[in-house]
């Protein structure tokens, strides 16, 4: 009797290490679900950063490379070497990579927000650059945020050079986001498409703004496939019923969702640490709760952070450094509460088809 429940614990113990030593990539594999994070290029010298990365998340995007600014520079300029080499790396390591994204109010070159140009010369500009970006990337590039933040906080459309300063003149309302979409379907058919934006997790006027957008898209045959719902979590706790609910109401029209930038920002210490030690805990269990609310939905597919280290986050910045340590890893790459409890709720998650 004593052998048995000695081998048996034996065993139990030796599960126990096996699971304990999975990474978050093997969980998420296990899980059936895309588990990704936010590159930034200049990194991808660092043996620690590229190390952990390949180990961790079997998706990635990159954070600017691919926005505007950075790789269309002159009018007559494409610059895709930064954005190539994250594309390069995530095929070395057996990884998907989502684009980000081709139509924003905000990342763009000065030579295109001063140039003055006529509706008629930003729609040719438009059309020409999604063509030729998500062209470049075609067959490598799963899914794109094709449009970013399109919308104001009370559901009002954000004021922009693509929609009415002077726009690119597609008719009214939400018909140039439409017809971004369609340009990008041209462009590579296979790709599947996205409307990306910020505190659109949970019900409210916002989100039932871009879910009548939705609706009515794919009632007019718009070819959208998904809504990227970006999570950053600067403040408080989510309201995680009401991202069941409105995860539910996005998918019930076809559409799959991807949770694309979620970190949750903690006060900091004038270090970029925690100042408040007891917060991680917090911080693991909104990391929990996100990722069940996601798997629970066989239509939400991929859950991503915006960065993985404390080393690298944009929420410092964002922050004017009053908050940060908003993700997995600390800035030694050690993996903090978070991680555990999203490879946690992987790890207990049925496995489901992809
Ligand atoms: C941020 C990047 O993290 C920064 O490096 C950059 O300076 C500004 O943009 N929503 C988005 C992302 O869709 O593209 C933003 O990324 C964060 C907010």
């Amino acid at each position: 009797m004593r052998t048995m429940i000695k081998t048996a614990s034996a065993v139990f113990l030796l599960a126990a290490s096996w699971c304990a030593a999975q990474s978050l990539r093997e969980a998420a594999d296990r899980a059936g679900i895309l588990l990704g994070a936010a590159v930034n290029v200049r990194h991808l010298t660092e043996p620690a950063y590229t190390s952990t990365l390949a180990r961790e998340f079997n998706m990635v995007e990159p954070e600017d490379a691919m926005k505007w600014r950075d790789i269309h520079p002159a009018e007559k300029t494409f610059d895709f070497g930064p954005a190539d080499r994250i594309v390069e790396f995530a095929q070395n390591h057996g990884m998907k990579v989502r684009g980000h994204t081709l139509l924003w109010a905000t990342h763009n070159p000065e030579w295109l927000t001063q140039g003055k140009y006529t509706r008629e010369q930003l729609s040719v500009l438009l059309h020409d650059h999604i063509n030729e970006v998500v062209g470049h990337y075609r067959g490598r590039v799963f899914a794109w945020d094709v449009v970013n933040e399109a919308f104001e906080e009370h559901g009002w459309l954000r004021k922009s050079i693509w929609y009415d300063q002077p726009g690119i003149g597609a008719g009214k309302h939400t018909d140039y986001i439409a017809q971004a979409f369609r340009w990008a379907h041209q462009a590579d058919p296979s790709a599947l498409l996205f409307y990306n934006d910020a505190e659109i997790e949970q019900v409210d006027r916002k989100s039932n703004a871009v879910y009548k957008m939705a609706k009515r898209f794919k009632q007019r045959g718009v070819p959208i496939d998904g809504i990227g719902m970006q999570m950053h979590v600067l403040h408080g706790a989510p309201n995680i019923a009401s991202i069941a609910t409105n995860i539910a109401r996005f998918t019930k029209l076809g559409l799959q969702v991807h949770i694309t930038e979620l970190d949750v920002a903690l006060p900091v210490d004038g270090e970029g640490k925690a100042s408040n030690p007891s917060d991680l805990q917090r911080q693991a269990e909104i990391y929990r709760e996100i990722s069940r609310v996601c798997l629970q939905n066989p239509r939400c597919t991929a859950l991503q952070t915006w960065g993985f280290t404390d080393k690298y986050s944009w929420i410092g910045w964002e922050t004017h450094r009053t908050k940060g340590a908003a993700l997995l890893f600390d800035s030694q790459y050690q993996p903090k509460p978070s991680y555990d409890a999203i490879k946690q709720a992987l790890m207990q998650w049925p496995r489901r088809q992809r």
